[in-house]
């Protein structure tokens, strides 16, 4: 069981990248193995350019950055994102990367019929999201439901993509939440 750990913040310091990181011991004492994919410190632009549409269109190949992308996502069992709640979703650098990795053609497909091909249904996900505010607040306005329905349904399931879990990190101190990372990267092999 190999798993791609997709981290998105600036600071390799970050309790983010640390949650990653605990993530992928977990996986790792569970027979399995992982890569790191520091999006931020390998540079990947997020932004949308006329290649995308090019290829979104069908009118061009994929570029080989995009290409590079999907095929280490091809090479996993399992995806993993860590991210920080910015705005209560993804931060800009991951939604970039969405877009432009999870490609038309590639993770899913737009028939000329108008029906869609759900491309990445042997690819179980799992999604781990830091953030400030409080649970109550959370609550209050529903922001987890907003972002499940958005990130786990909008995007997961219109590949076909199952989320097997989604944990929303707030709350608690640096440990509870690494304890809590290490129960991700236990559930990413054993599924419980
Ligand atoms: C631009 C920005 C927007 C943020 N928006 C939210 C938010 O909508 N909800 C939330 O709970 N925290 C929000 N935060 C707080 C971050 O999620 C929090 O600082 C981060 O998860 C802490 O993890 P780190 O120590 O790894 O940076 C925001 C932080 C920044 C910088």
């Amino acid at each position: 069981m190999h798993a791609l750990i997709i981290v998105s913040h600036p600071l390799a310091t970050s309790l983010t990248h640390a949650t990653a990181r605990a993530i992928a011991d977990a996986i790792g004492e569970h027979g399995g193995s992982s890569e790191i994919a520091d999006i931020s410190a390998e540079g990947f632009d997020p932004r949308w350019s006329p290649s995308d549409v090019a290829a979104f269109l069908k009118e061009a190949p994929q570029t080989p950055e995009i290409l590079a992308e999907q095929a280490r996502i091809d090479r996993a069992d399992a995806l993993v994102l860590v991210y920080p709640i910015y705005w209560w979703s993804f931060p800009a650098l991951l939604k970039g990367w969405i877009d432009r990795v999870l490609a038309n053609g590639w993770a899913y497909d737009e028939r000329d019929d108008g029906s869609i091909e759900r491309k990445l249904g042997h690819l179980p996900v799992h999604l781990a999201a830091l953030g400030g505010a409080d649970l109550r607040t959370y609550a209050r306005h529903g922001y987890f439901g907003a972002m499940r329905t958005q990130i786990d349904h909008g995007i997961f399931d219109y590949c076909g993509a199952p989320v097997i879990q989604t944990e929303l990190l707030v709350d608690s101190g640096p440990e509870v939440t690494l304890e809590r990372a290490r129960k991700i990267g236990r559930r990413v092999v054993l599924g419980k």
